[in-house]
């Protein structure tokens, strides 16, 4: 696997994303939103990873997509083209947990790069905005809509309406991410988290994320029955077993994904 805007490595069962563009603040680019779709299935169909981080570095996870290229594009280009979306949405599509690892800045296409992981772990620099607005446009990666799902429409709609970024410290206490950790403890932590995941029965996992996911997809009575069907289903598993003997027994459970 060779990339020129991302770096993939594993850390034991967790696949590392690094987004690799500095020198433009890993500005979202037609080519690192494709690299990043090939790197996303390729930690899809290795049986090894059980969870994946996407990280940037310490300046930026991403602070948009890539205004050069975009300027000069036209309403044909951008609605033929689907400009950005689906290879970005390529994240939503997986099936494996992928945690975002944020410090610096995430903003317009970054911050819902961001939004589309399963849940977001940040630094204390971190920074999130949707500042579209100052360029005379607004989110198309789902800024609107998953921002306002994550914090409440007061907050969205002040941010959509007048690109003001919010620090770490407000983004948790909003409920945009998870933690924040100290700078130098994100990757760590991500990392970490992610090998914690991996740990568990993978089909747990991926039932658990579906589950949680459907929340935001039906009503509370559909979402209620579907968590019963899916729950139920895990007594056919060898995992569930698994689990529950070696709680009784006082031992570390070993899950075979079976
Ligand atoms: C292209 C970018 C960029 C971007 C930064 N750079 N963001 N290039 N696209 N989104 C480049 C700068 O031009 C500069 O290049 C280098 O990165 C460093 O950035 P500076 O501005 O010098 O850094 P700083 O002063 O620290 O300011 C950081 C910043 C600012 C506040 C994050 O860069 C900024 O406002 N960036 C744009 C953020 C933005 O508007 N994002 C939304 C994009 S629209 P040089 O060559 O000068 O060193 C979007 C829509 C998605 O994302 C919809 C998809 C369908």
């Amino acid at each position: 696997m060779s990339f020129e805007t991302i770096l993939y490595q594993l850390h034991e069962r967790a696949a590392l994303i690094t987004l690799n563009r500095p020198d433009v603040l890993n500005a979202l680019s037609s080519a690192l939103i494709s690299e990043l779709a090939r790197a996303l299935d390729d930690a899809e169909r290795d049986d090894e990873v059980g969870a994946i981080v996407v990280t940037g570095n310490q300046k930026a996870f991403a602070a948009g997509a890539d205004i050069s290229h975009m300027k000069d594009l036209d309403l044909v280009d951008t609605y033929l083209g689907d400009f950005l979306r689906d290879e970005a949405e390529r994240i939503e599509r997986c099936r494996k947990p992928v945690i975002a690892a944020v410090a610096g800045y995430a903003l317009g296409g970054g911050c819902e790069l961001a939004m589309m992981c399963d849940f977001i772990i940040a630094a204390r620099n971190a920074k999130f905005g949707q500042p579209e607005i100052k360029l005379g446009t607004i989110p198309g990666l789902g800024g609107t809509q998953r921002l306002t799902r994550a914090v409440g429409k007061a907050k969205a709609m002040e941010m959509c309406l007048t690109g003001r970024m919010m620090d770490a410290e407000e983004a948790e206490r909003a409920g945009l991410v998870t933690r924040v950790v100290d700078n130098d403890a994100l990757l760590e932590d991500a990392i970490a988290t992610a090998n914690v995941i991996a740990g568990y029965s993978r089909v747990a996992a991926y039932m658990a994320k579906e589950s949680v996911n459907r929340a935001f997809e039906t009503t509370l009575l559909e979402g209620l029955r579907f968590e019963k069907r899916l729950f139920h289903a895990t007594f056919a598993t060898a995992d569930q077993k698994e689990g529950m003997q070696a709680f009784v027994d006082k031992r570390e459970a070993r899950f075979q994904n079976r």
